[in-house]
């Protein structure tokens, strides 16, 4: 048994943690805030296909860094994760990879939606938590932009009461587009070229889906004022939607590509200060329902590629709380909606089952994102050299204490 004295909840009382595990400790944790631990429902591990970039070994750490004990992976891998046997075997590879690590990380499992395999929806309803619609391509190969396969995707989600989680682009704009600014090695030209009438377009339409259908439809890494209007609207009409946020459309801004270049190329671009501080409003106020971190690792080299050959993603799993605790001493976030959009309401939408896993934090220290910290396996943040105020110290899973990395210097001396 473990034991955790002196800690304090959310609604102020100061508590004990007991955990029944095997090992026999006494913890002080005055200083420390008990929070749920944070659901991603958003991430790229790249297995299988692209472990160079990340795989659940070093991404499970990171998890536990960020006090993330369960996440939602991507189905954009290599291969796509297209039928009932991709499924299986990713599975397969995942439970593997996590009894390697020794982390008991919950995770679920996009499916692709893919024209070629739109019968396998059915057979993976048991095995997948939702199904990924690329409405506009980006990293891999997905995509699915023709109204017929458009419309048949939602239909069958509805009949099958799954539900369906969409990259609103639009394809045709972003083609124009490419065309438009072809030879321009500017990375500012990429929020150009994905324009935000590719985003606001590609909402409208998936919307317009949803409520034909009764299809419950997510809209993910909302980036424009545009888009959480229209959210606002659906919601109000009635329409079974919801809208994710990532930390990079909340913490960077077009105004970095001129320090960070094509590192912070991502899709959907990063958009306007405007654009940002509507989407901390939509956040704070419900609208936007969730956070999801779109961790989407690429190395370094990569990432070093001029304008036009660098893939776009950006790593953030392990920085996400810090940067949202940080938020919330600066007063632009508070503790109970940082809960609802890392945990509650992830767990209602995606109809997650329950569990009891915790992380505890100290909204005091201080400390300086470095590369050379990060578990991720691409070792590079866009948040290197921030100091952040809210970092946590302990992540509990499956009744198992983990305690976090002390490497951090800081204003504030550690308290453990
Ligand atoms: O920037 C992105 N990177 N957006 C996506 O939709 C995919 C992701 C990736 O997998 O690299
Ligand atoms: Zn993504």
């Amino acid at each position: 048994m473990t034991v955790i004295n002196n800690v304090l909840k959310l609604d102020g009382a100061i508590v004990s943690v007991i955990l029944s595990n095997h090992s026999s400790q006494e913890i002080d944790g005055k200083g420390l805030t008990l929070l749920p631990a944070l659901i991603d429902p958003h991430v790229h591990f790249r297995v299988p296909g692209d472990e160079h970039k990340e795989n659940w070994l070093s991404a499970s750490q990171a998890c536990i860094e960020s006090g993330i004990t369960t996440v939602i992976d991507m189905p954009n891998n290599r291969p796509s994760c297209t039928t009932f046997e991709d499924l299986l075997l990713k599975h397969k590879l995942i439970q593997n990879q996590l009894h390697s690590a020794g982390i008991p990380l919950r995770y679920f499992l996009y499916f692709g939606a893919d024209r070629r395999h739109l019968g396998e929806i059915a057979k993976v309803k048991k095995h997948a938590i939702a199904i990924k619609v690329f409405m506009g391509s980006s990293t891999g190969n997905l995509l699915i932009d023709d109204e017929p396969s458009l419309n048949e995707v939602f239909r069958i989600a509805a009949d099958l009461d799954m539900l369906v989680s969409v990259h609103a682009e639009d394809e045709n704009i972003i083609r124009d587009n490419k065309l438009r600014y072809s030879g321009c090695n500017d990375p500012a030209a990429h929020s150009k070229i994905r324009s935000r009438d590719a985003a606001i377009k590609a909402v409208e339409r998936a919307i317009s889906l949803a409520a034909k259908y009764g299809t419950r439809l997510c809209i993910l890494h909302m980036s424009t004022k545009e888009e959480v209007a229209l959210l606002r609207q659906a919601k109000l009409s009635g329409v079974n939607v919801h809208g994710e946020v990532a930390p990079h459309h909340l913490f960077l801004s077009t105004e970095d590509y001129s320090n960070w270049g094509t590192k912070v190329q991502v899709n959907p671009p990063l958009r306007e200060p405007e654009d940002q501080e509507c989407l901390w409003r939509a956040l704070n106020e419900g609208t936007i329902d969730f956070i999801g971190t779109d961790h989407a690792p690429h190395t370094l080299q990569e990432k070093s590629l001029p304008y036009g050959q660098a893939p776009s993603g950006i790593p953030s799993v392990e920085l996400l709380l810090p940067l949202l605790l940080d938020a919330c001493n600066k007063g632009k976030l508070n503790l109970q909606t940082l809960v609802k959009a890392t945990r509650t309401n992830i767990e209602k939408i995606f109809r997650l089952p329950p569990h009891d896993d915790y992380v505890l934090v100290d909204m005091k220290a201080v400390k300086t994102v470095s590369d050379e910290n990060l578990k991720t396996k691409c070792r590079w943040s866009p948040y290197s050299g921030r100091h952040l105020q809210g970092w946590p110290n302990f992540t509990i899973i499956d009744q198992k204490l983990f305690q976090l990395k002390k490497e951090k210097s800081g204003s504030c001396p550690q308290k453990h």
